[in-house]
């Protein structure tokens, strides 16, 4: 049993990774601002407090072995809106979660990273791909992993950056998955930004869970991973999907593409498959039954 600390663990995947930590016989504290997620994972030491609080994370981070940063601002639209609040909150928000692990002598953090570090390209992305963010909240994750770099190794730290890409599952609030499947429940009609044959590569929860346990408790310290499942889905096949699963028939709007949207996004995942032993288990259909079944 370890001490873990999890940074925005009232959030969609830091409660998750709450929950199977705690599941696990971890000790588990979790500081989260509550400015957009709202879980209070049972058994955990819950402080409520920014990251941008110094004092509030020093306490956060007594005898922590393993830090899951997790907490952002992390809306796209947003960050066009705002990008200094999100530079603010991503960028100085990690450098303090860093500045306090070499501090208190914690031994590993793994960070949430984001598919938003890459380019608008129509191939699937590798780990060595150039970045080239689109948008704000994307160069902010990009200047994060910089940061989480550069601190690997200083003082034992290890390092890892987990590159999420469309992660959905129960009890997320936000996010194309979720607003589609809580659609599919009522008359709502459901709103797509350009002609729906842009791409993502949507991945389950439960696996990104399993991605951060594989990353915290591997030797691995300096790299970053794509967590995804190498399949690229169009919206228009991810609304087929969710029409198959639900057996209602979704009623679409479309509307011009928002600022910031990128058309693609898929992965190629064999690093972390050799690296982390990581390879996605829950395909899209099955995921979509599962969160279905919890809303
Ligand atoms: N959901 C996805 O598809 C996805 C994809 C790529 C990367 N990510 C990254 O994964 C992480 C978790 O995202 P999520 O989808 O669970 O979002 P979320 O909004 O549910 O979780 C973020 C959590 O951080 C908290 N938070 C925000 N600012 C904070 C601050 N200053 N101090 C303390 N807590 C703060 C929020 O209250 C929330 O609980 C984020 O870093 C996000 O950028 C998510």
């Amino acid at each position: 049993m370890i001490k873990t600390l999890v940074t925005g663990g009232a959030g969609f995947i830091g409660s998750h990774i709450s929950e199977k930590l705690l599941e696990d016989g971890h000790e588990v504290g979790i500081i989260d601002d509550f400015s957009t997620g709202e879980q209070k994972p049972k058994g955990a030491n819950i402080i409520t407090g920014s990251i941008l609080d110094k004092d509030t994370l020093s306490k956060a981070f007594q005898d922590v072995e393993i830090v899951f940063h997790q907490a952002a601002q992390v809306s796209v639209p947003e960050s066009v809106k705002n990008p200094e609040f999100t530079k603010k909150v991503n960028v100085e928000g990690t450098k303090n979660v860093l500045d306090m692990a070499l501090r208190k002598n914690v031994k590993k953090v793994i960070f949430a990273s984001s598919a938003a570090i890459y380019p608008d390209v129509k191939y699937p992305v590798k780990e060595n791909e150039e970045t080239d963010p689109q948008n704000p909240y994307g160069e902010s994750k990009k200047e994060a992993e910089d940061l989480m770099h550069a601190y690997s190794g200083e003082n034992g730290l290890e390092t890892v950056c987990l590159r999420y890409f469309n992660v959905y599952g129960p009890r997320q609030q936000s996010g194309v998955v979720s607003i589609f499947l809580k659609n599919a429940l009522g008359p709502k009609i459901i709103k797509i930004y350009g002609d729906g044959k842009q791409t993502r590569d949507f991945i389950h929860v439960s696996d990104v869970v399993r991605a951060n346990m594989k990353a915290a408790f591997s030797k691995t310290s300096g790299e970053s991973f794509n967590i995804a499942t190498g399949k690229g889905t169009a919206l228009l096949d991810l609304v087929s999907a969710i029409e198959k699963t639900s057996g209602k028939t979704l009623k679409l709007e479309f509307n011009d593409e928002r600022e910031g949207d990128i058309r693609y996004s898929c992965a190629i995942v064999s690093k972390a498959e050799e690296v982390l032993g990581f390879k996605a288990a829950v395909g899209l259909e099955d995921g979509l039954r599962k969160t279905f079944s919890m809303i």
